[in-house]
Order: structure tokens, then sequence, then C-alpha cells
């Protein structure tokens, strides 16, 4: 009687959470934004609303595994509601301490019959966004299994403005496109061409972050929270009916992702408001990454430095290599051996000037590029040891610099280029990390350029997202901190590990020596790879031009002016800041130099006063601990007028305000050095308009 009575319970669930009939909906803290989530015909879909509009319309949930579906003939197991409102305190970042508010709806799925699979979605409605992933179980008939394909659809509502990137496998560092969806493929074809090494998505994607507007002006963004054990995600493209689909990253065997239950994707993010000031300030994707994973972080601090780096990209030919070693002689042995082609940067007393520099204008540290062997032939895709991270060059003095710069209260910063030789850099990881401990180095800028080794493997595949974190977490052990070129871009893994301080993983300030940024870049890099954390952009760039240097690259330009250089200090938040121009540049203006020496680098608190994707962005910000603010404007390739509303300021106090702007001739490409520096008084009162020039900009000091 018991058992039949059970039975029937069971049936009468599977009857009402089954076919067309189950639909549940959840709203956010504040009431904006409506989840809903549907089976129909068996198959899981969602959509979410603000207010009365679309985000997005019902898209598909769910994943093809080789060898079974995970996709359909599903039925509602249980449905559980929580929510959370906690406030956290990150190690560094733009706020001081983090909200995390959501309503969660964990909806268990199964799929009845033998060989029917558990999955569990699990929504977070936060009041700027969504975040949801797909939990796969401990079951008896699920233990190892690989991806075929994730099905997540992005159903957008209309023809919406893109701000995006072709997909690809291993590169971000693409110029944008802003176009309306079913015009970006022209972008796309075009942007794709302009690189060194890349391996274009199979068919028709875009990268995530993806930023794009509504006709009715709704900002939304798409990306993915907490990529960990999985392929990173691009995004098909349905220009027809703007579709946008999960395209997961494959290994070359044609995977997207070796798994064993029980197992968890990353969260899938949906940011949305319809201010574009409120996109930049969402925490939202923080909020999905896991707590910090260290319980004592006193040894992470935020970095400003200068680097033996620009004058290999400038002027005077200067090197990353000892030798100009012919690359078709057989493997080199023994590097003292080698010529010196006397154009070595990173030689003991060239490096020592920059430790001088860095000592006088209180710099932290100073990155040296090129100061190990290996850079002779690095891009070969056929070796299979590039680089030793522990043996400096004939002409680079490890010991001696590491007491030149400690008496001098600066860090020697530490270069691992693997030219993406990355199961090697695992085998010499534990060695050069006890290398740098040895030789007083506490932080790393790692990078990626070329094809991936092992060879199975992409940059934003499996293996890769995991070997970065494995990165990351030996560092750990050694606190070093890690700044990251051409990894996969971020998720917002710098909340679980703070010593991952940045990544480059976009078209940084190196491209302006390489075919230009265009003069809106860096007013869609906050809306777009920004979401994910901290660039390590490298601003600061005075002399703009770079036909200065007399023939190494006439053609090329900075395209900015000298003012916007200032503002993306704060524009561009990040707790390792670069000041990348070559001292005597500084020493040539240092009046404008001092907002470089001045700025903070971690923050209590930001205000966004004025932002629109592709066009400008105004954001003040309050110095962490210090009773100073720091305020930053941008504008693209034309010129504009901002207002700064000092309502930010703590009120009835009068404080000096030192603004560096554009001179009233300034000019990306024809004045880009012409600037203005005043001091006036402020208080919480204030309002100033500033006059930015053509790719313009300013910046404020407040004390
Ligand atoms: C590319 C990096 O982005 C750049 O900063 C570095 O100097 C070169 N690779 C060499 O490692
Ligand atoms: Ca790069």
């Amino acid at each position: 009687m018991r058992k039949s009575i059970k039975i029937l319970g069971f049936f009468i669930l599977i009857l009402l959470f089954s076919g067309n009939l189950f639909a549940q909906k959840i709203t956010s803290p504040d009431g904006n934004l409506t989840l809903i989530f549907r089976i129909t015909q068996g198959v899981p879909y969602y959509e979410l609303s603000y207010s009365d509009k679309y985000v997005v319309k019902p898209g598909r949930l769910g994943f093809e595994a080789n060898g079974f579906s995970l996709a359909n003939n599903f039925a509602v197991k249980d449905v559980k509601y929580s929510s959370l409102n906690e406030t956290w305190r990150p190690v560094w970042g733009e706020y001081s301490s983090v909200v995390n508010n959501y309503t969660e709806m964990l909806v268990q799925l199964f799929q009845p019959g033998e060989k029917g699979k558990s999955m569990n979605i699990r929504f977070r409605l936060f009041n700027d966004g969504l975040g949801f992933r797909y939990e796969f179980p401990n079951q008896p008939s699920l233990n190892y299994f690989t991806i075929k394909d994730e099905l997540t659809e992005f159903a957008l509502a209309g023809d919406h403005l893109a701000f995006c990137m072709p997909g690809d496998y291993d590169t971000n560092e693409f110029a944008y496109t802003t176009a309306k969806l079913s015009g970006i493929a022209p972008g796309m074809d075009q942007a794709a061409r302009s690189k060194g090494y890349e391996t274009k998505a199979s068919g028709y994607t875009v990268q995530t972050p993806l930023m794009l507007k509504s006709g009715d002006g709704l900002y939304i963004n798409i990306h993915e929270a907490s990529l960990v054990n999985f392929p990173g995600m691009l995004l098909n493209v349905d220009d027809k009916n703007f579709i946008l689909s999960s395209h997961l990253t494959p290994d070359k065997n044609g995977v997207k992702g070796y798994l064993q239950a029980p197992v968890n994707s990353p969260w899938r993010t949906i940011v949305v408001s319809n201010d574009a000031r409120k996109i930049l300030a969402s925490r939202l994707i923080l909020n999905l990454n896991e707590p910090c994973a260290f319980e004592e972080t006193s040894w992470i601090k935020p970095v400003k430095y200068i680097g033996v780096w620009w004058e290999m990209f400038t002027g005077g030919g200067s090197t990353w290599a000892f030798s100009d070693y012919n690359k078709a002689k057989p493997g080199i042995t023994d590097y003292s051996k080698l010529t010196p082609n006397g154009k070595h940067a990173a030689n003991t007393a060239n490096v020592k000037k920059y430790i001088d520099f860095a000592a006088k204008h209180g710099f932290d540290a100073v990155l040296v590029e090129g100061w190990n062997e290996g850079w002779e032939d690095w891009g070969s895709y056929v070796k299979d040891v590039h680089f030793s991270f522990d043996s400096p060059y004939p002409d680079f003095d490890v010991k001696e610099l590491h007491r030149y710069a400690s008496e001098r209260g600066v860090k020697v910063m530490m270069h691992h280029e693997t030219s993406s030789n990355a199961s090697d850099y695992e085998r010499q990881m534990d060695r050069a990390f006890k290398f740098m401990v040895e030789n007083g180095y506490n932080s790393v800028k790692t990078g990626y350029v070329g094809y991936i080794i092992p060879r199975s493997e992409y940059h934003s595949s499996q293996w890769m997202i995991n070997h970065y974190i494995r990165v990351v977490e030996r560092a750990a052990d050694f606190k070093i901190m890690v700044n990251s070129h051409e990894a996969v871009r971020p998720t917002g893994l710098s909340r679980t590990y703070p010593n991952w301080l940045a990544q480059e993983s976009a078209r940084g300030t190196e491209f302006e020596t390489m075919g230009g940024n265009s003069c809106d870049h860096t007013t869609i890099l906050p809306f777009t790879r920004l979401m994910g954390g901290p660039m390590d952009y490298t601003p600061g760039i005075f002399q703009t031009d770079m036909a200065y240097y007399k023939g190494f690259k006439p053609d090329q330009k900075v395209h900015t002016t000298l003012a916007k250089q200032l503002a993306l200090y704060v524009t561009i938040p990040s707790p390792l800041q670069m000041a990348a121009d070559l001292p005597e540049n500084y020493d040539r203006f240092p009046d404008a130099f001092q907002f470089i020496k001045d700025v903070a680098v971690d923050w209590d608190n930001s205000w966004y006063l004025e932002a629109e994707p592709g066009d400008y962005i105004t954001v003040a910000r309050k110095s962490k601990g210090e009773n100073e603010w720091y305020v930053g404007g941008i504008t693209d390739e034309n010129p504009r007028e901002a207002t700064v509303d000092f309502s930010f300021l703590p009120q009835g106090e009068k404080f000096v305000a030192t603004i560096y702007e554009d001179g009233k001739d300034a000019h990306w490409d024809k004045n880009p050095q012409s600037y203005n520096i005043r001091t006036v008084s402020v208080s919480s009162e204030s309002r100033l308009k500033i006059k930015m020039a053509a790719s313009g900009g300013f910046a404020i000091g407040i004390k």
C-alpha cells in the first residue's frame, strides 16, 4: 500500500513537472528583472526581462555529450529557492566592499528511464543581471563524459548594436567592430585578418564579453564567470534571428570538455541595465566567483611599475635577444659563446638606469623582458624547449640587480615568455618560482605568444584553462603575483586568486606600434574585456608619434592625446599599472608625469559619472585608505565636453583639484602633446565642464 502511494506520488510529480505544464518564475531583489524557466516537450528554456522589455526571449538550455544527450526528455524533480544578501571585501579592486545580493532558483531535472541522467540548473538573479550554470550531480549513470556541444541560447529581442570581435580559439587581440548584429560580418572579416597567430573559430562567432545595446535603450553584456575546468565560451551568431548560442572551444580532437561528475559548468552571465554606467559598476561576475582561496593575503600588493619594454617596440632597435644568432643553425647549447648584438636591452647597466628612475619617482617595480636564455629562436613551434626560466643571459647579473634594486626599495619584475609552450613551462615552473624567490622577485609577467604546445590545445581550450589556474595556484605557494599576457580572457577568477593581479587578453598599447588601436578602443574595453577583470593595458605613452624615433616605425602613432593617456589610469582600473613610456620621455614632461606618480592603483569606491560604449567614459574613484580622489575622462574620435559632478566628495569641505586636460589646439593626430594643467578649488557642490579633444581626455587629482 505504502509503496503504491509513493509510486502514485512520483507519477503526479512527473505529470506536474513535465510536458508543457512546468513554468517557474523568480524576480531580482529590486523586482526589476524577471526570470522564467520552462520545460516544453521535455526541453528546458529560460527567458529574462527587464521591467516590460525582453533581455532575452525564450532560449534553449542543455548539452550534447558524446554518446548521450542532456538536451531533451527532461522532467523536473524539484525546485529549490533561496536568496542571499551579503557584503564581502576584495583584497584589491574598484570598491573596498562588494554587495552580493540575489534570488536563487535551483531546478533539478531528470530524464525518466533507465539510462536517463540528472542535471541541475542554478539561476542567480541579481539587480544587475543573471548568472546561471549547469550542475552534473553525482549519479549512477554518469561518471566520466565528454562534451560535444553546449546548446545554451541567448535569444535577443532584436537587431541590437554590437561591440564585438571575431570569435577565435587562440587570441582576443582583435580590433572591435561596432555595428548592428545584422551588419557585423564585414567588420569581423576585416579584424580577423590583422593578427599574427590565430585560429578562427569554426562557423560565424564572436568573442565574449560581448556588449550590446538594444534599440529601446537596454545595455546587455554577455560573458561567463568562474571559468574553471571547462573550455572558454564563444558565441555563435545567427544574424537573421538574432539568436546567439554557446560555442565552446574544442581541443584539436574536437572535444569540448573532459568531465567527471559531480561537476559544474562556469556561470553564463547576462549583465543588463537601461543605464550604461551601471554595466561598468556591476560586480555580478566577481560575485559569481568563489571567495578568496588563500587565508593570508598580506603578500598581495598592487603594483605601479615601469619596464625595460617600450624600447623594444620603438626607437633604437633594442632587442629581447642577446645575439643576432641565425635561426637556421642547430640548437644553441652555450649562450656565453654567442656574439652579443650590442642592442640587448636587459643588460645590467641599462636595468640599473631603470631602477634609478623607479626609485627616484616612487615606482614599486621594474619589469625586465629579455633577461633569460632562449629569445634567439623563441617562436619555433617545432622546438620542445624554448626558454630557460632560471638562466640569465651572460650580461644580466641577477644577484647584483637584486642587491641594487632592494637597496633602493624597488623590486625587479620577472618575465616568463613561454612562447605558448605551456607543457615546458609546467616542467620548469617550480624551479622558476624558486629562482624568483631566491633573487627577490615577487611578481611575474607570463606570456603566451604563438600556438600552444601541447599541440592538441588552443589558448582557450580546457587544458589551457586549467594550466593558467595551475600557474596562479603554484605561484601563490611562493607568494608570487601573476600578470598573464595572451591567456584566455578573465572571468572574475581574481576574486578567488587575488595574486592574479591582471591579464592582457586584448589589444593593449603594444598594438599602437603594430597597426594601431582605434580612437574608440578604450571606450569599448571597459564594456567588453574588462568585465572579466583588470587589464595590463600599459598606458602612459607621452611620445605618441613613432616618427620621433627616426626610421623604426615612422608611420605608427598612438591614437590618443597625451592627456587621454593620463586618463586611462582611472578609466582602465587595475591593481597593476605600468608607466610604459621611456624614462627620458617622462623627463621631457615632468608636470604631466606627476599625475602618473600620484594616481592610486587600488580603490575604496568608484563613481561612474558618464558612460556610453564606443563614445566616452567619465569616472571618479577614491584612493584606498586615503582622502584622495582621481577622475578620468576619455572620448573617442569626437571632441566632447564632459561634465564632472563632484558630489562624490564629502560634504562641507574644500579640496584642491589639479586638472590635466587637452590644450585648446590638441588633437590625437595633429597635436597630441598639447595639454594644460590648472588647479581649482572644489567641493561636493561643484560641477565642472571640461573639454576633450578628438581622442582626448582629462585626468584630475584631488587632495
Ligand atoms: C607580447 C606581450 O603582450 C608583450 O608585452 C611582450 O613584450 C611580448 N609578447 C614578448 O613577450
Ligand atoms: Ca600581447
